[in-house]
């Protein structure tokens, strides 16, 4: 098993290295296209292997596709990550042109590959992809639902007082501070519905602080969050490698579920061998999927700026 990581900053890295340290494939690639970093970084993991006892061989390239050749799986990370006070949005000038390049080099030296999307802005970066390789679509899956899911859970046990891992919940639509639909409804504490536990206000604070969860971040740190989403890119690369067929909201192609088409968007999906496989198409309630559709047309809106550049 191969698996290739583009983009070594810290998204890239935490992914990379969550991977190796799984032992989730033999092969693990990290490519940059500024010099020497990715062969640091990936020299410096190496450097743990003894200490944490993984066997992957990771290696680094600067930009050289040739070293990623027959990869089962590639992450793509690449792109500007948001600074203080920045939308995901903002970012499509330049990351759109980035991600087109490097999903067409990944595919000359990796046909076979499932490619994860991470980039921002994340939903109009996998419409993307899935268009301009032309890819069956259940070969292109963007993470950010899962970051979102996750964040929905540490954002629930901290008001619950339980451990997030007792948790069930997910967070549907788009990846942005606006799109993003935590569903509180739905949400459990092994198999009791949270909503029991929580009051109206509380419920309030915990859909917008997990919608704004990563603005949040990078207003403490300065830049974008990596240990979470590098962690939600191994995870789905562990379900495909293992094809252990887990549930996790990802940004797919619809064609008519959940009453929508031509656009990629957060819903929950199984993950395996072939790719995301199979979606979950329930029914929303009434405000839900009025949340969803609104979703889906600031999603729209993003994407037909793909048509401007
Ligand atoms: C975040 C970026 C990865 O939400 O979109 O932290």
């Amino acid at each position: 098993m191969k698996v290739t990581v583009v983009g070594a900053g810290a998204v890239g890295a935490t992914c990379a290295d969550n991977i190796a340290r799984k032992e989730l494939c033999h092969e693990l690639v990290l490519l940059d296209i500024k010099e020497g970093i990715a062969e640091g970084k990936a020299q410096d993991m190496m450097q743990t292997a003894t200490l944490l006892g993984f066997d992957t061989k990771i290696t680094g390239s600067t930009n050289d596709y040739s070293k990623t050749a027959g990869s089962d799986v590639v992450v793509i990370t690449s792109g500007l990550p948001r600074k203080p006070g920045m939308t995901r949005e903002e970012l499509i000038g330049v990351n759109a042109g980035i991600v087109k390049g490097v999903a067409e080099n990944i595919l000359k030296h990796s046909p076979d590959a499932i490619i994860i999307v991470i980039s921002n802005p994340m939903d109009t970066m996998t419409y993307l992809a899935l268009q301009s390789t032309g890819l069956p679509k259940n070969r292109i899956i963007g993470m950010g639902g899962t970051l979102d899911s996750a964040r929905f859970k540490y954002q629930l046990s901290q008001h619950l007082g339980c451990s997030p891992s007792d948790l069930n919940a997910v967070v549907v639509g788009g990846h942005g501070d606006t799109t993003m639909i935590p569903l509180i409804r739905l949400a459990t504490w092994n198999s009791v519905p949270v909503t029991n536990f929580l009051s109206a206000e509380q419920q309030e604070k915990i859909v917008k602080d997990t919608m704004v969860g990563g603005a949040t971040l990078t207003a403490l740190i300065g830049t974008s969050a990596w240990y979470a989403p590098g962690a939600a890119g191994a995870a789905l690369v562990e379900s495909i490698v293992r094809d252990e067929k887990k549930l996790f909201t990802c940004c797919v192609k619809l064609d008519g579920e959940y009453g929508q088409k031509d656009i990629c968007l957060g819903v929950p999906v199984t993950i395996g061998k072939n790719g995301w496989e199979k979606i979950l198409d329930f029914k929303l309630n009434e405000s839900e999927q009025a949340a969803f559709t609104k979703s889906a047309d600031a999603v729209r809106n993003m994407n037909d700026v793909l048509k401007t550049l």
